[in-house]
């Protein structure tokens, strides 16, 4: 721990400069436990379930702020608002216990297809293999080969963004997705559409609509793409559970706040079935050729995930500089799949003790297997089971004095804190290369589970080699990713 102490402090005095975020890291690093506070955790949970999106004037479709008071945008940077699922779409759940449930089985459903998905790629099956699908189109599921992309709970993912389609642009909600590449919206007219909180977008009104041809490099991205009699180019994304959209790839514009982007590749589904609730479409910013990102030719983007039962926003942005007290990390690629972002962890601690953990339980082999991913939309952080046995052991072991509570779900450590407003954990922190050092805020692994105080470790183990940063760990953190420089980097308490 002394150690560690000194290792930042080091670091604090190397880079003295613009130093505003380092004292507080400074302090907080060294200290064995973090404060926990219940009594508010609990507030949130009871107000989310009576949340009502429609009452709130902020959501309106006329709420495409441009963010011009974010402290890191450059006036070369785009940037737009991201708000929690919560706030756009009312919990149809009776009480917090329920609404965590259905969290985590969606959950559950994303990872199992984020590790279908590297399987895969890593395996080289054919996706034929994989699904026969009846699309209920004209054509048969022989005619179409599209990308098998991250689960069903993209499509009824955390948090969302308000993007315009099309010219002039027509408003929908977006799920953000950095576990898939293929841009796509509920388009007219439906073969087979969802209920959707904004119109379903139609592209005759549009007049920048323009479908891809077969030969073009767009289409060709698309795995193993087929065409519909050799001349316009159609998009299958299909999810493990049997959800999925079909229907033609065109270009369109996008516009993001006051941003507009001219010929982005997107699909424009005509058949969407599947778990998607609330958002039109998906926005991808996975490291594939058709993501938005890599159309958009960014250099970097960022997010910041507000807490999750919370209603207010904040922001997506692309092609802003990290501000100077970022904490990086290597950003690694998987040369067998180019979607997922990787990250170069190097340890875990609690309390301040480094955990014995060997470095490769976090390393990508040569196959492309292992490895952890930074994804903005699995929300628990899932660890290879040896790794999380230790991890959680470690956290037991400092929180013995709470009372503790049965498993719920995948959590398997639990507290009853209903007699307490805040109690004080382990702090966990991780750990990156050149001795740089995250610590998660307390409320980042201790979540309640329920409104009475049932409140639960949130990690969780996974029998894939593939460990993933999820969501719940990120709340409250601007997450960015530097592309051309293969960084990744975090800044806490910044949304
Ligand atoms: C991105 O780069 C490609 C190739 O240089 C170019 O055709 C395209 O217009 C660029 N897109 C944007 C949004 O700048
Ligand atoms: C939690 O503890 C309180 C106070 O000891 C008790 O009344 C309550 O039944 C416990 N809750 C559960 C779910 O065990």
């Amino acid at each position: 721990m002394g150690f560690l102490f000194a290792l930042l402090f080091a670091g604090c005095f190397f880079f003295t400069a613009p130093f505003v975020g380092c004292s507080r890291s400074l302090l907080q690093t060294p200290q064995p436990t973090t404060a926990l506070d219940v009594a508010e955790a609990l507030v949130k949970t009871k107000n989310v379930i009576s949340f009502d999106p429609t009452k709130k004037p902020a959501f309106t479709p006329l709420d495409q702020s441009f963010s011009a008071s974010s402290p890191s945008s450059s006036p070369s940077s785009i940037s737009l608002q991201i708000h929690p699922r919560v706030s756009i779409h009312k919990s149809s759940h009776l009480d917090y216990k329920a609404l965590t449930l259905s969290r985590l089985q969606r959950d559950s459903a994303r990872v199992s297809s984020l590790v279908t998905r590297l399987n895969l790629a890593v395996n080289g099956i054919s996706r034929s293999d994989l699904k026969p699908l009846d699309t209920g189109l004209e054509f048969g599921a022989e005619d179409l080969e599209g990308p098998i992309v991250s689960g069903s709970s993209q499509g009824s993912g955390e948090y969302f963004s308000r993007v315009g389609i099309g010219k002039p642009p027509s408003q929908v909600y977006m799920v953000l997705d950095t576990g898939s590449d293929v841009n796509w919206v509920q388009c007219a007219p439906c073969a087979d559409c969802y209920q959707q909180s904004d119109p379903i977008f139609e592209p005759s009104l549009s007049s920048s609509y323009s479908p891809l041809k077969c030969d073009t490099q767009q289409c060709k991205y698309l795995d193993d793409s087929e065409c519909r009699n050799d001349r316009t180019c159609v998009y299958e994304v299909s999810y493990g559970d049997g959800s999925y959209t079909v229907g033609d790839f065109v270009t369109e514009t996008i516009t993001l706040g006051s941003d507009s982007v001219n010929n982005v590749a997107i699909g424009c589904g005509h058949n969407n079935e599947g778990l998607f609730v609330g958002a039109g479409g998906l926005l991808g910013l996975g490291g594939g050729p058709l993501s938005f990102t890599s159309q958009l030719n960014a250099s970097s983007f960022s997010y910041c995930l507000v807490d999750r039962d919370s209603d207010s926003a904040s922001t997506l942005e692309f092609d802003s500089s990290f501000p100077p007290n970022t904490i990086t990390a290597p950003l690694i690629r998987n040369h067998q799949l180019d979607t997922f972002y990787y990250i170069g962890l190097t340890g875990i601690s609690v309390g301040g003790e480094l955990l014995p953990i060997p470095e490769s339980a976090f390393q990508m082999d040569e196959s492309g297997n292992g490895g952890i991913i930074v994804d903005s939309g699995t929300a628990v952080t899932r660890l290879q089971s040896d790794t999380y046995n230790v991890l959680r052991d470690a956290f037991a072991k400092g929180t013995k004095n709470l009372p503790s509570a049965d498993s719920v779900a995948l959590f398997d450590t639990c507290y009853n804190l209903s007699t307490k407003s805040s109690v004080d954990v382990p702090t966990l922190s991780l750990h990156f290369p050149e001795g740089k050092v995250l610590p998660l805020p307390a409320k980042n692994y201790m979540i309640p589970v329920d409104s009475v105080g049932t409140f639960c470790f949130a990690f969780a183990p996974t029998s894939s080699s593939l460990s993933i940063i999820g969501n719940v760990q990120q709340q409250g953190t601007r997450v960015g990713f530097d592309l051309g420089n293969s960084r990744v980097g975090f800044v806490p308490n910044k949304c």
